[in-house]
């Protein structure tokens, strides 16, 4: 059954536990356990400020997402040919290799769509932390997730709460293109990554006759979303010393893992 949505819901107390432990200590004193999830922006709000971004805060979009705008979103992006949403979910299992007991972030989690696959992929000495800036979507998230070992953060891509290596997987799809600055979000992957950890990211690319800049600029100016030129994520992986960079291309999308040097 999902979890309810109360101000007096919390994920199970020994995720909770276990998630704040891995909190700096500045942040775990800052933390607030609201709404079932472990809050630390409070009133702060990082999501940029295009409508396109600025809906993943909305009340309606977290009912359809998953079922309807993700699909959707999906086919839009990476044509008739990408894969579906089953596969999706295999393929972010299959790059970051999960092992029973490991802990992971799923990163701009939003419902929490994937981050259930995981916490089942890591079973029950494993823990998932989902982080998103959308209280609307994180409050969805808790109330889909009956996973014991499944916590929720409201936090900021950018700049995370967590001290460093406490992950030995990062999963970040769909939302570098959605994040400003992202680059930023992928120094703190490095960061957050255990050695010999691994990195799953979905996110734009660009395909057209155009280059990425003018592209990004005209198709962020219209939706929000940035364009990320061809071998801009998988530099900027290699750039924060990230090894075994695979890259996968789907229509304009691109599925892109690495490793963090054991
Ligand atoms: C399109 S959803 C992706 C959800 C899920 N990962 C998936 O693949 O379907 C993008 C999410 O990024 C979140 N987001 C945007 N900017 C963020 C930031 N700076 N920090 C954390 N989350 C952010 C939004 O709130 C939204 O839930």
């Amino acid at each position: 059954m999902p979890r309810s949505v109360s101000s007096n819901t919390i994920s199970p107390l020994s995720a909770n536990r276990q998630a704040l432990a891995l909190l700096t200590p500045s942040h775990r004193r800052a933390a607030l356990i609201e709404d079932g999830c472990i809050d630390l922006l409070g009133g702060k709000d990082p999501t940029g400020s295009h409508p396109g971004q600025r809906l993943m805060l909305s009340s309606v979009l977290p009912r359809i997402y998953e079922r309807l705008w993700r699909p959707l979103g999906a086919r839009m992006l990476m044509g008739p040919a990408g894969p579906r949403t089953s596969e999706e979910h295999r393929l972010a299992l299959d790059m970051l290799a999960l092992s029973p007991g490991e802990r992971v972030l799923d990163l701009a989690c939003g419902p929490g769509n994937f981050t259930r696959g995981f916490a089942r992929a890591v079973g029950d000495d494993g823990l998932v932390v989902g982080v998103d800036a959308s209280k609307t979507m994180l409050a969805r998230a808790v109330w889909e997730t009956d996973s014991p070992n499944a916590v929720y953060v409201r936090g900021d891509a950018r700049v995370l709460p967590f001290r460093d290596g406490v992950f030995d997987a990062i999963c970040c799809f769909a939302a570098l293109y959605l994040i400003d600055e992202p680059m930023s979000a992928l120094d703190e992957i490095a960061r957050l990554l255990a050695p010999g950890g691994r990195v799953a990211l979905l996110s734009s690319c660009n395909r057209g006759p155009l280059p990425a800049g003018p592209t990004s600029a005209v198709v962020r100016t219209l939706t929000g979303v940035r364009i990320f030129g061809r071998d801009e994520l998988t530099g900027a992986l290699r750039e924060r010393g990230l090894t075994d960079v695979d890259r996968r291309v789907a229509g304009l999308a691109q599925f892109v893992s690495a490793r963090k040097r054991a």
